[in-house]
């Protein structure tokens, strides 16, 4: 197929869910991609946050190749070695007891929040089950129904109701709106550590550790939504780590697989014992093949010291984007933490903005509130920093022409 056979025929064969750009991406090298026709473009976007290490790393492809010669896929009624050799390196990681293995970051949502249900049930030892979850406003979970439902963002929502009951939505990074919303029948709170869809907005110390208290004051759950901020992308290997905050549950995906769709949710003993025989599963969930490619991240990311790298290079972002944002009449603010930035536009549109930076071979993606998200792979040098700024001047320049 040649590259407008395979954007017309996406056009009329694909349920129309994404306005895609019209460009038909090939093959990967480092941190650049290339299209159809032979493009260069500096990936600022990472598939959205996943390819944290990059296009070009042997030893996870070799992991990949050597696993899908030995056994791609097996049922959750067996044992497998490398979903063994993955559930020790994220409990380690987050310093959790147990985990359950997802295909995405909306289903490792779907099995926080069942956990959080069964736990309550159990407790309240009356079986009953009408128990409340409080979520943030502007958040964004995932798109199946219980995540959904945990979106603070009514545009997602509209037509899919009704929603799950039970959901309670406080402000984000305002105490005192969860504490109003708190009552006995709440089992839990969720939110992201960085929102991330929602525009690029960091939780603060004050908040994150406030919810941590008010948790344990009132013996609720704390999860937290580190689908996007999580494996390395702040600074640390979860963003929590950085507010001297541990969650009961926590939730991964995108860059746990590197690209072979794994997510996972995590959470304590006395949490996860709460799930027995029967009350979850997956059919893929825990697969040799995408286990196998997160044990190799894993080992990449201690073997290439990906975490170092992220704080020394989102440093650099960081001076550069506060620096241009300082001198940019059309940036407004700069948010976010290690590789994963945001920079609010003002006076042009975040998404032209966005799809002018990919005609100067830069992709990056927009978030709420015309907000030009970056995240990049984990990889990245302060030279892809510098490229990328000049890249953006330029794209914003060529907007405010017109
Ligand atoms: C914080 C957060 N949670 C959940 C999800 C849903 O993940 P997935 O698209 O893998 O289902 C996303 C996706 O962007 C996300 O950013």
């Amino acid at each position: 197929m040649n590259t407008d056979e395979i954007i017309s025929t996406a056009e009329e064969k694909l349920i129309h869910t994404y306005n895609r750009y019209p460009v038909v991406l090939d093959h990967g090298e480092g941190v650049r991609l290339y299209d159809t026709d032979g493009k260069e473009y500096l990936d600022f976007g990472a598939g959205i946050a996943v390819f944290a290490l990059g296009y070009s790393n042997g030893p996870y492809k070799q992991a990949l190749k050597d696993q899908i010669d030995k056994l791609i896929h097996t049922s959750n009624y067996f044992y497998n070695e490398p979903a063994m050799k993955a559930a020790v390196k994220v409990t380690e990681a987050t310093g959790m007891d147990r985990v359950f293995f997802t295909n995405s970051g909306t289903e490792a949502i779907e099995g926080a929040i069942k956990l959080a249900k069964k736990w309550a049930y159990l407790k309240s030892g009356n079986g009953s089950t009408d128990h409340e979850i409080i979520a943030m406003k502007n958040s964004f979970h995932g798109r199946s129904m219980g995540a959904l439902a945990v979106t603070g963002n009514k545009h997602y929502q509209e037509a899919f109701g009704p929603m799950i009951p039970g959901i309670r939505f406080a402000q984000y990074n305002d105490l005192d709106s969860v504490k109003s919303l708190v009552n006995d029948k709440t089992c839990a709170i969720i939110l992201e550590t960085v929102q991330g869809e929602g525009g690029v907005h960091p939780a603060t110390k004050e908040f994150l550790t406030g919810i941590r208290e008010l948790c344990d004051k009132k013996d609720i759950l704390m999860i937290l939504d580190e689908v996007q901020c999580g494996m390395g992308r702040t600074g640390s290997m979860f963003a929590y780590q950085q507010y001297g905050v541990t969650p009961d549950i926590v939730s991964m995906a995108k860059a746990l697989g590197c690209g072979v769709p794994l997510g996972a949710f995590a959470a304590k003993e006395e949490v996860a014992k709460a799930l027995v025989p029967g009350d979850h599963g997956s059919t893929y969930g825990g697969n040799p093949l995408a286990c196998a490619a997160c044990v190799s991240v894993f080992e990449q990311f201690e073997a290439l010291h990906v975490v170092d790298n992220v704080r020394k290079v989102g440093a650099y972002m960081t001076k550069r984007f506060d620096s241009l944002a300082a001198e940019n009449p059309y940036i407004k603010e700069r948010r976010g933490m290690g590789l994963l930035q945001g920079l609010e536009l003002t006076g042009l549109d975040a998404g032209k903005a966005a799809a002018r930076c990919l005609s100067e071979g830069l992709i990056l993606f927009t978030a709420a509130g015309n907000t030009l998200r970056f995240v990049p792979p984990l990889i990245i040098t302060e030279a892809d920093v510098d490229e990328c700024v000049t890249k953006l001047e330029r794209a914003l320049a060529a907007v405010a022409e017109g």
